[in-house]
């Protein structure tokens, strides 16, 4: 499966599914990666890993969505793309985007979903008072982090814990979520069917 990650940002999870995918058995083959900023750094991760890049701004489009993803799909389907990661990509998609891509989008989310959809989620559960937070990985549904849920990592709050240190936390376990969730998808191992997950893949 040829996959393309998308970002905004720093890549960190790029680098995670970089690292995972040199294997040689990795179901998916990271064939590019888009942003929808030319600043984005995770770009600089992708070219030094040897992998294609692309950037559509999405800035010049203002709140036409549907021009912006156009352009983006123009690209995925140049270059022949049937899987795509949404990692720390920033844009909200539209529910024809979404469709057009149903079963075949997967993002991270860092929070035990349904918990904290949406920004500043760390700051949230600290506020919360929650005693463990995490992250999920799920298909990408029009409801902004709503979609069936694929993997979860838990991670606990400590007391005293500040946002910083709880995000970092988190984001071991996102590094190590999302490269086993996108093989599952790119296998076949984790499928979306009448809007549930099929999972058939040994749990941990
Ligand atoms: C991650 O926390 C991810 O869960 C969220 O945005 C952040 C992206 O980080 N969606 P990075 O760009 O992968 O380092």
């Amino acid at each position: 499966t040829r996959a393309a990650v998308l970002i905004s940002g720093r890549g960190s999870n790029l680098g995670a599914l970089i690292e995972a995918a040199r294997h040689p058995d990795y179901p998916a083959e990271l064939a590019l990666v888009l942003s929808n900023r030319a600043d984005a750094a995770g770009l600089e991760r992708a070219r030094a890993a040897g992998i294609a890049t692309a950037v559509v701004e999405s800035r010049p489009y203002g709140r036409d969505r549907a021009g912006f993803e156009a352009a983006m799909q123009a690209v995925l389907e140049e270059a022949g793309i049937g899987l795509i990661a949404l990692a720390g990509f920033m844009r909200v998609l539209t529910e024809g985007f979404v469709s057009a891509w149903s079963g075949r989008m997967l993002n991270i989310h860092p929070s035990l979903l349904p918990a904290f959809p949406g920004l500043d989620t760390h700051a949230r559960a600290i506020a919360a008072g929650v005693r463990l937070h995490g992250c999920t990985v799920h298909f990408v549904t029009p409801g902004v982090d709503e979609g069936p849920i694929i993997a979860q990592a838990a991670v606990p709050v400590l007391p005293g814990e500040d946002e910083s240190t709880l995000a970092a936390r988190v984001l071991e376990q996102e590094h190590r979520i999302y490269p086993a969730a996108l093989a599952w998808a790119a296998s076949g191992a984790a499928r979306l069917e009448e809007g549930r997950v099929v999972l058939a893949v040994p749990m941990a």
